[in-house]
């Protein structure tokens, strides 16, 4: 008898003291960097992007904002496509690779989905604590973008906790309302995600949002009692406006998609259009095919309106579906007036194309209804005015009606603002002068007082 109680005090002694030695490192502030006087970094911030560090331009600004103020930090996140340059090059900006899931665990299907989710999460689960708690150094901060929320949250909670790092929350949007686009508002999972995000997002310091919309639902809905910062996205510094309309023009004369046209687009007969879209079912791509069908009947008839060369960025699942239809489409002679071509950019190529452009699209609709779509961020960055489907919260913080764009909620009412713009170039270059002025607020104007500030760097 008192040998089996010996016995199971070692074997739950064991394990505890195993657990001790397994557990994460805690950060110390006493050893923590202590400014002036030393070259030691002034805070570290781990931050945390569950997806493609190279396409989360957001978390990149972020990292090269606190790197520019004398922090240090360690990016975790997906390394499939190459970052900023300026991130690869700073000293004190480092990257840390999850290693990616099973692509056999990516799926479409949403059977398949439901199945295949749990064990998605349950390599996540483990790929992210490995990241947080082990390969990094305990730092101050810890910086999470959120969606997806499932499972980053949870660990970057339990993590923070551990290792005595403060957690900040960066909203672009909600993780259930995202996963509520896949499968249903009412959908049970939909259900339990929310409650998982409002339990968990509880335990963090502080949090950062893109717009004043998405501050007042984490307030009202999320109950949050922690600082709410609104933090509206900004341009990078390489998207800036190109002021010489002739050096547009030969810009977009030397791209491949557009050399067939020089002539056209040289005399003013032919204007640029572009558009960047991630495919999915949430941007309905269909709109703005259904508005240039209508712009090409009316530009038959009407010899003001100048043929379009709509220029469309960006991959995705229903890029091949709608290229098809456009090919039907061309074939049967209902684009007449309407040339669409595809292309896929570098960074620097694709500034210079929105600079050069005449107008930009942005048929985001958002899920949320307080998010906002980063192209559009971009396209005034470099002076290029947008239209917008517009029907969300959010849409009014970020594009003001007739001065700097133009929101629409059908393919009719684009349609109109296209045959509106490109009819009289007066209205356009109106438009043109609200987005350049637009153009000049900058992220690190919106981060130094709001992040910086929280971060103790500026
Ligand atoms: C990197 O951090 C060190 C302090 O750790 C600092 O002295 C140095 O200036 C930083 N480098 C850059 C390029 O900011």
């Amino acid at each position: 008898m008192i040998e089996t109680l010996i016995n199971i005090a070692f074997c739950v002694s064991s394990v505890l003291t195993l657990l001790i030695f397994l557990l994460p490192s805690q950060y110390d502030p006493r050893s923590a960097p202590s400014g002036e006087s030393s070259s030691r970094p002034k805070t570290s911030v781990q931050i945390l992007v569950l997806g493609d560090i190279g396409h989360s331009p957001r978390m990149q600004y972020h990292a090269l904002s606190i790197a520019r103020n004398g922090g240090e930090v360690a990016i975790i996140g997906y390394a499939d496509s190459d970052p900023h340059p300026d991130i690869l090059s700073h000293p004190n900006i480092s990257i840390v690779p999850i290693r990616p899931h099973p692509a056999i665990l990516q799926t479409s299907n949403k059977l398949l989905f439901i199945l295949y989710g749990p064990l998605k999460v349950l390599f996540q689960i483990v790929c992210l604590w490995r990241c947080l708690a082990y390969t990094t150094s305990p730092s101050r901060w810890l910086l999470v973008q959120n969606p997806p929320s499932i499972p980053c949250l949870a660990v970057a909670s339990l993590s923070c906790f551990l290792r005595q790092t403060r957690l900040v929350i960066d909203w672009h949007n909600f993780g259930y309302s995202i996963l509520a686009l896949k499968l249903s508002a009412s959908h049970p999972l939909v259900k339990l995600a929310l409650q998982y995000e409002k339990i968990f997002c509880k335990s963090a310091t502080a949090h950062f949002c893109v717009t004043d919309a998405m501050r007042s639902v984490l307030k009202q809905d999320f109950k949050l009692q922690a600082p709410i910062l609104p933090l509206h996205d900004r341009p990078a510094s390489h998207f800036s406006p190109i002021m010489d309309p002739d050096a547009r023009i030969k810009f977009l004369t030397q791209l491949p998609e557009a050399k067939p046209m020089r002539a056209a687009l040289e005399s003013g007969e032919m204007r640029v259009l572009v558009s960047s879209t991630s495919w999915t079912p949430d941007e309905d791509f269909s709109v703005l095919i259904e508005a240039l069908l209508q712009y090409s009947a009316l530009a038959t008839s009407q010899s003001n309106l100048p043929e379009i060369l709509a220029i469309i960025t960006g991959k995705g699942p229903q890029k091949e579906m709608y290229l098809e239809k456009i090919r039907i489409l061309e074939a049967a002679g209902k684009l007449e007036k309407v040339t669409i071509r595809t292309a896929w950019l570098s960074v620097s190529d694709y500034a210079k194309l929105l600079a050069s452009a005449s107008l930009g699209v942005s048929l985001h609709t958002s899920s949320s209804g307080v998010d906002l779509p980063m192209k559009v961020v971009d396209m005034f960055g470099a002076g290029l005015p947008v239209v917008g489907w517009d029907r969300f919260k959010a849409w009014p913080e970020l594009v003001t009606e007739g001065v700097n764009g133009m929101g629409f909620g059908s393919s009719n009412e684009l349609s109109e603002q296209l045959v509106q713009l490109f009819g009289d170039d007066k209205k356009l270059e109106a438009l043109r002068e609200g987005a350049q002025k637009e153009s000049s607020r900058r992220w690190d104007d919106e981060w130094d007082p709001i992040a910086g500030k929280l971060l103790g760097l500026t």
